[in-house]
């Protein structure tokens, strides 16, 4: 019985080693597919315009530093900040739902990255003018006129305090202006007026001081001379 129990040990010898030499392999295989498959990481996207495109209102070297230093930051801050967690692989929008739980370095930085990545692409070389169509009337309807509307966004831009954001979204069919600090926006748990963001301005003072200095108001009144109402208007229908 002994003897037969030695052996049986040393036939097995092989086995195991051949056993563990094939899970190796496996292991490795399995290792290759994930690193293959890695989570799409959030990417700086394009600008859709060149850096003096918005001259004289936003001066080209304000414009490149935001971008490719400020934005920049952000998406590899945020893509830093999400590794390795189970927060990889969500969209922006699917974090902003429940923030308020999430490391303070997403909330900066996929904050900073959404709303960057929306602020480009709401501003456009001779823009400006005022918004036309179904979104004309909603503005109307909400603002009284598109004056009342106009002066009531650059209010809550020139007043947030320290760094932040100005807001036009729509909530359940309404229009509303709001502001956020920081990085937030109307689409986080957290900020105190939820909704759609279809028009936003950047009034941190990386966004102007090289041509305003401390003048923010000055920066707010000619940047409605490079309002894309056409992205704002296409934002609006989607709402
Ligand atoms: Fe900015």
């Amino acid at each position: 019985m002994q003897r037969r129990k030695f052996l049986y040990a040393l036939g097995t010898i092989p086995i195991a080693s051949a056993l563990g030499k094939v899970e190796n392999k496996i292991k490795n295989i399995s290792n290759k597919i994930r690193s293959e498959n890695k989570m799409a990481k959030f990417e700086l996207p394009k600008l859709p315009y060149s850096y003096d495109a918005l001259e004289p209102y936003i001066d080209k070297m304000t414009m490149e530093i935001h971008y490719t230093k400020h934005h920049n930051g952000y998406v590899t801050n945020l893509n830093k900040a999400v590794e390795g967690t189970d927060m990889e692989g969500k969209t922006l929008e699917q974090l902003f739902a429940t923030i308020s739980k999430a490391p303070v370095a997403v909330r900066n930085n996929g904050g900073g990255h959404w709303n960057h990545s929306l602020f480009w692409t709401l501003m456009k070389k001779g823009g400006g003018g005022k918004p036309a169509g179904k979104l004309a009337e909603a503005v109307n309807s909400a603002f009284g006129s598109f004056d009342d509307f106009k002066s009531k966004f650059s209010t809550a831009a020139a007043t947030r305090f320290g760094s932040g954001w100005a807001w036009l979204v729509a909530q359940n069919g309404k229009l509303l202006v709001t502001s956020t600090p920081n990085q937030d926006n109307p689409l986080m748990d957290i900020a105190e007026v939820k909704g759609t963001p279809i028009l936003g301005l950047d009034v941190w003072e990386h966004a102007y001081y090289l041509k305003y200095q401390n003048k923010r108001p000055e920066y707010i009144e000619n940047w409605w001379n490079v309002v894309n109402w056409d992205k704002v208007s296409e934002l609006f229908s989607k709402t």
